[in-house]
């Protein structure tokens, strides 16, 4: 696929709606066949060329571009309002794909000290390697992190904010301007507050990357990843090494996602009101010792947050008295709360981050304490999670 014949995002009107519209409308204009307004799923690999190298609209196999990608693709980009969207079969092969496009051997990387365990693995046990040299930095610090910083040598600054699971905070701006100025990118794992809460490129941000397996589909029965990007040359490259490497969202799960995303704001506004009374419960609770929560103002980026995010997301973190052996108790507990990995889906769910997600890290300088819980808030009946999380506890 050559880039002149590559499908373009026509999205010039649509970019002035708000960002609901924008995540109902955005990438895709009903088929001009049938008028289908939903995009249909392109479960093709081919597709007739008029001619030799007559491809029509540039799609000519699907590993390169299909049209219902194409569909979330631009529906990505509108809502974190970039230029470009790219989506794959996974955040972490989004994340892999953005790595190859940018860095080579004996380059250096920055990664948050608490980040995702599966970003930390693909950075310390694949990337390294083969000769990529990480850091890692509190991303709340921004003096710690320029001084991470190898100038010129130092490729990308990584950022999740808020990060997994301890809801760090990392001031989009200040951070985007300490990694120019030492001629890296500033690369934001949008994850945690999806593009609904808080839009990094808008802050300075060079790529967005998303595990739309999270928020984004919304509904935990997809996995997927994206990459967005404000520079045209960056998109070229992604363009290049997303064909070139293959890690590519299918038809089926570009569908999926695309549908989440048209309900991503409604989602988000009950995903913030239902953390919030968890927030209020937990809070002053006997048997919690520690509520890490952004909307809090004790919390020491809420300053930040506030400036940045739109609300302060649906994923709760809390510390219990008894150690270990209580958060292991209390996560058996629930009954409303599903014990269980991943997060961002309307279902709650309760998680052990030093035994499940962040099992990877164990033993690292990343390490999770024992008495860690926490929750990915769903849209339930708010009563409903109030009770089962007292019960848990034992209140
Ligand atoms: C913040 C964050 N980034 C990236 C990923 C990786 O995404 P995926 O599981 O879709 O590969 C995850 C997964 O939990 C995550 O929480």
């Amino acid at each position: 696929m050559t880039e002149e014949t590559q499908p373009g995002i026509e999205r010039a009107g649509i970019e002035k709606a708000g960002f609901e519209t924008r995540a109902i409308r955005a990438g895709y204009e009903p088929d001009p066949t049938t008028g289908s307004v939903i995009p249909p799923i392109y479960a093709t690999t081919t597709y007739k060329q008029d001619g030799v190298g007559g491809v029509r609209g540039g799609y000519e196999y699907s590993r390169s571009a299909n049209p219902t990608r194409t569909a979330l693709e631009g529906c990505l980009a509108s809502l974190e309002q970039g230029e470009r969207g790219f989506a794959f079969a996974s955040g972490l092969a989004a994340e892999d794909t953005l790595l190859r496009a940018v860095c080579r051997p004996g380059d250096h990387v920055v990664i948050p000290d608490d980040a995702y365990g599966g970003t930390y693995r693909l950075f310390a046990r694949v990337a390294e390697p083969w000769g990529l040299r990480y850091s890692t930095a509190p991303v709340a610090d921004v003096d710690a992190v320029r001084a991470a910083i190898e100038p010129g040598i130092t490729k990308i600054v990584w950022v999740e904010t808020p990060t997994n699971p301890l809801l760090k905070i990392g001031d989009i701006a200040a951070l985007a301007s300490i990694a120019h100025e030492a001629g890296a990118l500033l690369v934001v794992d949008n994850t945690f507050a999806s593009p609904y809460l808080q839009q990094p490129l808008v802050l300075g941000a060079d790529v967005v990357v998303h595990s739309t397996t999270k928020y984004c589909g919304g509904h935990s029965d997809v996995i997927g990843g994206a990459l967005v990007v404000r520079d045209l040359t960056l998109a070229d490259q992604l363009t290049f090494h997303q064909n070139a490497i293959g890690a590519v969202a299918g038809p089926f799960d570009a569908w999926l996602v695309l549908r989440g995303l048209k309900t991503l704001g409604v989602r988000m506004d009950r995903h913030c009101d239902n953390a919030e009374r968890i927030v209020d419960l937990l809070v002053g609770h006997d048997a919690v010792t520690e509520v890490i929560y952004p909307g809090l103002p004790e919390h020491p980026g809420h300053e930040v947050a506030t400036r940045q995010m739109k609300r302060y997301g649906g994923i709760v973190s809390f510390r219990v008295t008894g150690g270990e052996q209580h958060a292991l108790d209390v996560c058996a507990r629930t009954e409303v709360f599903t014990l269980g990995e991943s997060l961002g889906g309307v279902e709650s769910l309760i998680e052990h981050p030093r035994l499940m997600t962040h099992a990877s890290v164990e033993g690292t300088e990343l390490g999770i304490a024992g008495d860690l819980i926490r929750l990915s808030v769903g849209i339930e009946t708010a009563e409903d999670l109030l009770v089962d999380l007292a019960h848990a506890l034992g209140g």
